[in-house]
């Protein structure tokens, strides 16, 4: 059987599964979406979103890039948060990292990998803006598991700067911002930062008064 074969068949009997345990578990969901999650994770293979949260279709929207980021000039997020926070009004917003994130590990070397070099500079500047706590830690290992903590917190206030999120905070007190960070390990999540609706930001960001 070709590689990719496997994956129809499994497909198959996962379907035929789930009608057996439930048998309107596709009509359901085939009607309506209202996940009261966003997940913004990494693309790594080894991190599914609803496989670690024993969570089902329809509960979580979800978005993924190269060591989870949130670039405000990126489309495909921007219309992903406006979708998931306006018409499907989400309660909360995850951004979720990893320890041993290769995107972060790129970044903190002087490797050059082509196109993703403008990708994981964003990750290079979270570095410049906390090298003094990372640099004196005593392995590479730490110092890329620090990098990418304070990452996921960057991307967490990256957040809540948007116009979409501010907009919401402001009309409709939502959603609540967390950041959390994911270990291969033992397959933990473990928080690590995170902003209720309408939390402050350490500088001067722009008003929504007209909304
Ligand atoms: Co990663």
């Amino acid at each position: 059987m070709k590689h990719y074969e496997r994956l129809l068949l499994e497909n198959k009997s996962w379907a035929k599964v789930k009608v057996q345990e439930d048998p309107q578990f596709f009509e359901r969901l085939v009607n309506i979406q209202r996940p009261d999650f966003l997940w913004i994770g990494c693309s790594d293979s080894r991190v599914p979103p609803d496989q670690i949260t024993q969570t089902q279709p329809g509960e979580i929207f979800i978005h993924r890039n190269v060591a989870n980021l949130v670039v405000h000039t990126d489309l495909n997020m921007l219309s992903v948060l406006q979708y998931a926070v306006e018409v499907l009004e989400v309660k909360h917003v995850i951004v979720c990292g990893h320890y041993g994130c290769g995107g972060v590990k790129a970044a903190m070397s002087r490797h050059s990998f082509g196109i993703i070099n403008k990708w994981l500079r964003n990750i290079k500047d979270v570095y410049r803006l906390n090298a003094q706590e990372i640099d004196v830690l005593p392995t590479e290992e730490e110092r890329v598991n620090r990098l990418i903590e304070l990452n996921i917190k960057h991307q967490v206030l990256n957040l809540a700067e948007t116009s979409i999120i501010q907009a919401s905070w402001k009309k409709f007190n939502r959603p609540y911002l967390h950041g959390w960070v994911y270990d291969l390990h033992d397959g933990l999540l473990k928080p690590i930062s995170e902003m209720p609706p309408n939390t402050p930001l350490p500088y001067p960001i722009y008003q929504f008064d007209n909304l």
